[in-house]
């Protein structure tokens, strides 16, 4: 239903690589999905890549939140294709996962409206 890419920032690093953050965001019927990624290239020394990923399905009282870290020395990549090293969606597979948090984020509990005659009550937003 919507989709959006933004680039927050991106440097290239006086031209020996590259440092950049993104979000993105897909909505779908019944859920959404965001990614924020920040990517690290320098220039012969490493790569790396911080995922953020949220997830929510809208029947749920949660979201998911997953957190990566993936990193690898550019010597350690030396059975990997170097036009790979600039398509971070590509690179990904290639870097071990150093650090990684999986969380469960519940929503508060919304206590139940005191019953009241008041047209208050019936307000159309108290499902929210
Ligand atoms: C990326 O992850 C590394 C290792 O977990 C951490 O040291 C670094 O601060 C993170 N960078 C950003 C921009 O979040
Ligand atoms: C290099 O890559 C191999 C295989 O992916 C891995 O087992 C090893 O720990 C890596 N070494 C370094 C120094 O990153």
């Amino acid at each position: 239903m919507f989709f959006e890419e933004v680039l927050l920032f991106e440097d290239e690093l006086h031209d020996h690589g590259v440092s950049g953050l993104s979000v993105k965001i897909r909505v779908m019927p019944s859920s959404f999905f965001l990614l924020l990624r920040f990517f690290l290239r320098v220039d012969g020394v490493l790569i790396r890549m911080n995922d953020t990923r949220l997830y929510h399905e809208s029947d749920k009282t949660y979201m998911l939140r997953e957190y990566t870290s993936r990193e690898s020395k550019i010597s350690n990549l030396s059975h990997v294709p170097p036009p790979l090293f600039t398509e971070p969606n590509e690179i990904s597979q290639y870097l071990p996962v150093m650090e990684a948090m999986y969380e469960k984020l519940e929503f508060p509990l919304i206590p139940p409206e005191e019953t009241s005659d008041s047209p208050k009550s019936t307000s159309p937003i108290k499902s929210l």
